[in-house]
């Protein structure tokens, strides 16, 4: 799908940001393993998140979907039965690491697999401690690259420090885990998204955070709940951006999650002097904080982006290398090596897309520098089907005064369907 998107005069108005990605995939995941019927209300129906409901249905999970209201009807772990196909993971890196721990316990043989890009994302990083535990597991260039085919059987609890700062990595060695004999601790130099270890209490799974090692014991049963899924702040962050950076603007973004192993953008938004207001709105029996984020057009000044906050941005750098090109000053993103291993490898297609708009912008080892304040002009872009490339690209068209061509556009599905529809809700005509 190709987009055509103009220069606008400004962005006015209030903006619902669909279901947070992460916590969808886990709710669906929880709720397939837990016993009882679990009810999800503003789960993200994007792409991603549905084909983690494909590959449990697949598994023999009775799954009702209609929009954002899910209904699962788990029968515990053990009710999960061996599919007769491979399971198709699409363009999901959380559906295929998190299920790869899940599957590792199940005493059955499975195929996971996915399109172009998971094809040529690292597993090894799963495969690796999940074979530690005794899961039996094979894959192309010795279980480096997809397909994997997982026997599971009986595990043994492990004591693991992550190499990379990968929540998917620990959730997927934590979810084994929960079927595993004895403990099994990740510990994790720089602190990731938890919403695994929030999740999971909803079920009534028992976790322990101790600093930076989180520790569950196996032969655990769940419990199904009702979960509410907190708007996605990955999601928000492209109307953060616009707002900043578009003339004329001030949008509110409602009911976003503010969970603090998420909330990079924030703290970097806060530094380059963004106009912004946080109003915390907590619903009672939320499992994550959310609030209301306003944001207006701001004179946005360079900032260094390094070290522990890298994790807990990590999704948004590509919006944030955009506003870096609006902003006076050189921004300097380091530590960022993880952007190689994304859905493409994120320090390219920033480059080379951001630099056909006019941006002054090259690419590092681990991360890139961007000198600002440039004008963007206009052009034809790909997100190379990489959605957060796509809204990326989507807004800086935004401020060019000539006419943006964005190719493969489709790909923004994975995680905002609706991107478009709320993008013109907001344009002053
Ligand atoms: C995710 C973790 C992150 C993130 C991805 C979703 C998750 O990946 O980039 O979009 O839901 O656990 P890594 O854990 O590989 O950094």
């Amino acid at each position: 799908m190709e987009k055509m998107i103009t220069n606008v005069k400004g962005l006015q108005g209030t903006v619902a940001v669909p279901g947070d990605k992460s916590i969808s995939h886990r709710a669906i995941m929880f709720g397939s393993m837990a016993e009882g019927k679990t009810t999800i209300e503003n789960f993200l129906a994007g792409d991603d998140c549905l084909s983690t409901i494909a590959c449990f249905r697949k598994l023999g999970v009775e799954i009702a979907q209609d929009g954002t209201s899910v209904t699962v009807e788990g029968k515990g772990v053990k009710g999960l039965k061996q599919s007769d196909t491979i399971l198709d993971v699409g363009n999901s890196g959380t559906t295929i690491r998190l299920m790869s721990g899940i599957l590792s316990s199940l005493p059955f043989e499975t195929t996971l697999e996915g399109d172009e890009s998971i094809a040529k994302r690292p597993m090894t990083r799963v495969v690796q401690p999940l074979r530690e535990m005794g899961a039996v597991i094979e894959g192309r260039e010795d279980g480096k690259y997809t397909p994997l085919t997982i026997k599971g059987g009986t595990l043994k609890g492990i004591t693991y420090t992550l190499p990379v700062a990968s929540a998917q990595v620990k959730s997927a060695i934590l979810l084994a885990g929960l079927q595993a004999n004895g403990k099994t601790t990740v510990i994790e130099k720089e602190k990731t998204r938890n919403h695994t270890e929030t999740i999971l209490q909803m079920f009534g799974g028992n976790i322990v955070s101790d600093g930076n090692a989180i520790t569950v014991e196996g032969g655990q049963s769940l419990q199904a709940t009702s979960v509410t899924v907190p708007g996605d702040i990955s999601s928000a962050a492209f109307f953060l951006a616009a707002g900043a950076i578009v003339p004329n603007s001030t949008i509110c973004l409602k009911s976003v999650g503010l969970n603090e192993t998420r909330t990079g953008i924030l703290d970097v938004l806060k530094n380059m002097g963004a106009t912004m207001t946080i109003k915390q709105t907590n619903a009672p029996d939320a499992a994550e904080p959310i609030g209301d984020i306003t944001i207006s057009t701001s004179n946005l000044k360079a900032t260094a982006i390094n070290g522990s906050i890298i994790p807990r941005l990590i999704d948004e750098l590509p919006i944030i290398a955009l506003m870096a090109t609006q902003a006076d000053g050189t921004t300097v993103i380091s530590d960022a090596k993880e952007l190689k291993v994304k859905e493409t490898n994120r320090i390219d297609t920033v480059v080379s897309e951001l630099s056909k708009l006019g941006a002054d912008i090259v690419a590092t080892e681990d991360g890139m520098i961007i000198k600002g304040k440039t004008s963007l002009n206009g052009g034809e872009v790909t997100s190379y089907g990489d959605h957060r490339i796509g809204m990326m690209l989507a807004v800086a068209a935004l401020i060019c005064p000539e006419e943006v061509t964005l190719h493969d556009a489709e790909a923004i599905n994975v995680s905002y369907p609706n991107f478009f529809e709320h993008l013109h809700q907001l344009m002053q005509k």
